[in-house]
């Protein structure tokens, strides 16, 4: 183990080797910010937070204090995504609720020919994902889920893409502490049954969706039979039918809603 690494580890690291990886690529050799890196971790901030920068599907984003962390698990709401819309003609793609913008980026890079915009209501994020909006071609667009887009894309959305804040209110304390004590609860809070973002977005998607909309979230499998029972309702009072398909990628539920036919999983 490197002196790094074992700084780290007595940081109370539990990836010191990965983490003094990302150190010296970011920082170099250069003790004092070293030093500072080492005792923010020492005192519960996250790395991604002490160094400016999260690693995402391969690629840096900018990341500020108070800016949700992006997670390794959402890498697989990307995959998924950038296979399903592989298939289809190039369109515009969304990403709801983008913190700092990191789907946003690996779906500009995946998928060139697609037009990608990402909305976001919490400041400190914004401001993040506009910057990162900048290096990757993305727009950045202030505002509840997708009522933040230029009109003009009204019916026009072929893909909505959310890693939303999904987690109930009851279990907000299972995430881990140097996490929960700077992200805000914007950003990770998803009211009683954590599903309330999930159905914010599915009320806007009849405004924005085009002829062949798709939606692609992340959700705890045991919340699956609770978003299901919700399509169901929705399909009985209102056009247009939706259809929910369920990819398991480890302990997490991809959920496709697709416009018409028939509830499979
Ligand atoms: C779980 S985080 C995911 C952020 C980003 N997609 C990622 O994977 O790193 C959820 C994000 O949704 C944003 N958010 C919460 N409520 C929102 C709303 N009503 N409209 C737009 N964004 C919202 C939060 O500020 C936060 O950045």
């Amino acid at each position: 183990m490197s002196a790094l690494a074992d700084a780290l580890r007595r940081a109370g690291c539990v990836f010191a080797e990965a983490e003094a990886a990302e150190v010296a690529r970011h920082v170099g050799s250069d003790a004092s910010r070293v030093a500072e890196v080492v005792a923010g971790r020492a005192a519960g901030i996250p790395l991604e937070h002490l160094l400016g920068v999260a690693r995402f599907a391969g690629h840096d984003v900018e990341l500020d204090p108070l800016v949700f962390v992006p997670r390794r698990r959402a890498e697989a709401l990307v995959e998924l995504t950038v296979a399903h819309l592989r298939e289809r003609p190039p369109g515009i793609v969304v990403d709801v609720g983008c913190g700092s913008g990191a789907i946003a980026a690996a779906l500009r890079h995946a998928l060139p020919d697609w037009r990608v915009e990402a909305t976001e209501i919490d400041p400190a994020a914004l401001s993040c994902a506009r910057r990162n909006g900048e290096t990757y071609g993305f727009g950045v667009h202030e505002g509840s889920w997708l009522a933040g887009l230029p009109s003009e894309l009204a019916g026009r959305v072929d893909a909505v893409v959310g890693y939303l804040p999904h987690v109930p209110d009851t279990a907000l304390e299972s995430i881990h502490p140097d996490l929960r004590r700077h992200e805000p609860d914007l950003a990770v809070a998803g009211g009683a049954d954590g599903l309330d973002g999930f159905r914010e977005v599915l009320d806007q998607l009849p405004v924005w969706w085009s002829h062949a909309g798709v939606f692609l979230t992340l959700l705890a499998p045991e919340q699956v039979p609770a978003a299901r029972r919700h399509l169901d309702r929705r399909t009985q009072d209102s056009a247009p039918t939706l259809d929910l398909h369920v990819t398991m990628v480890d302990d997490d539920a991809i959920v496709r809603v697709d416009r018409s036919g028939t509830i499979d999983s």
